[in-house]
Order: C-alpha cells, then sequence, then structure tokens
C-alpha cells in the first residue's frame, strides 16, 4: 500500500475543558487527540488491534487558543516488522483570524497485536513522493535511536546511528 494511503485526518474544536489555567489547549489533550489519530490510522489500515509503543519528542510551538480547530493529519511512514512508524502532523485554525498554522508534530510508533495480544506483522507500506520516501529513510535511524533509549539495543548494534556514537 503506498504511505499515502494511509493517511486518516481527524479535527477538534478547543472547547473550555480542553484547556488549561492559561486559557489555552492543554498539551495533555493534544497528545491524546495525536494518540487517538495514530491508533486509528493503525486499525484502519491494518485492521488489527494495536498499542502504542512510543512516542518521540513533541514540541509545542505556539499556544492554541479556546474556539481554535485542531486538525491532526496521520500517515504510516514505515512498517518494520510488528511496529510501524506514523508522522503525526497537528495544524491549528485561529478562531478570529482564520489563518492556519502547523503547531506540532510528531512521530509515534505502533505495535499490532493478533488475537491473544502477542505482536504481529501487518502490512506493508511503500514510499511514492519525496517527502514520504524522506521519512522512510529517515525512520531506520529513528527507530534504532528510541530503542537504544527504551534499553532495548546497544549503542554499538546501531549501525544507522554510527556518526553519533563512534
Ligand atoms: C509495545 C509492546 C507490545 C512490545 O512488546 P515486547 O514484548 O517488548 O515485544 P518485542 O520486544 O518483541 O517488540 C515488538 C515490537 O515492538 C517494538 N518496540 C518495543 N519497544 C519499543 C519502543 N520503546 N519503541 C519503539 N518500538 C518498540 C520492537 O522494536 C518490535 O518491533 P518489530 O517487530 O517491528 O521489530 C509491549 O511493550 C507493550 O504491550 N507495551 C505496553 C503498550 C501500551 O500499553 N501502550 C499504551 C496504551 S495503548
Amino acid at each position: 500500500m503506498d504511505c499515502s494511503k494511509t493517511k486518516i485526518t481527524i479535527s477538534e474544536m478547543v472547547l473550555p475543558n480542553h484547556t488549561n489555567n492559561l486559557n489555552t489547549l492543554f498539551g495533555g489533550k493534544l497528545m491524546y487527540w495525536m494518540d487517538m489519530a495514530a491508533g486509528i490510522c493503525v486499525y484502519k489500515n491494518t485492521k488489527k488491534m494495536s498499542v502504542t509503543a512510543s512516542v518521540d519528542n513533541i514540541s509545542f510551538k505556539s499556544p492554541v487558543y479556546k474556539g481554535d480547530i485542531v486538525t491532526i493529519d496521520a500517515f504510516i511512514t514505515r512498517v518494520f516488522n510488528t511496529s510501524m512508524e506514523i508522522y503525526l502532523q497537528a495544524t491549528t485554525q485561529n478562531r478570529k483570524t482564520g489563518k492556519s498554522i502547523i503547531s506540532n508534530n510528531a512521530f509515534f510508533t505502533f505495535v499490532t497485536l493478533d488475537e491473544k495480544g502477542k505482536p504481529v506483522k501487518s502490512i506493508e507500506v511503500v514510499p511514492k513522493s519525496d517527502e514520504e520516501k524522506k521519512l522512510y529513510d529517515g525512520a531506520l535511524r529513528r527507530r534504532q535511536l528510541r530503542l537504544i533509549l527504551a534499553g532495548k539495543m546497544k549503542p554499538e548494534e546501531a549501525d544507522e546511528l554510527k556518526s553519533i556514537f563512534d
């Protein structure tokens, strides 16, 4: 399946119960929406149950205000074996100006599971556009880095990251 065909989009309006004490969007709520978008993306494309294995760093570039519309696009960049990387981009449309800005992006890793909850391989994805190819190539590097950080890979085994750790 082409990476682009795996894309899903969800939108949410920022309501009072989504905000923090500054009346801007609570960061944890945005992370929840991103996790949900990634989960929907995985389920729609694999028809399998899945869990979030890891979340790469998320930066919050600018505040999101009450009444703004947050739209999250999610697509699968690369499938490894039982795990896959999902790229998420959140765009915020300001309620007053109508202007949209990219407010956040992140990579989530999900693992697909069989009926007994055991990790299982699901689909394959193929990058087609230049952006998809770049993300596909970089996914191997990011995977090794997150496995090292999780204590599941030794730095010396990370052949894609030699230049960082040597
Ligand atoms: C994620 C989970 C299924 C991995 O299971 P495991 O027993 O460690 O299985 P494995 O070591 O065989 O790893 C399975 C896959 O997960 C990947 N993985 C495990 N930990 C990871 C991490 N921290 N980051 C990225 N990928 C990870 C492995 O690389 C492997 O991928 P691959 O098959 O593509 O090579 C398990 O740790 C788990 O269930 N965690 C809890 C998930 C959860 O509750 N999430 C939040 C709520 S949805």
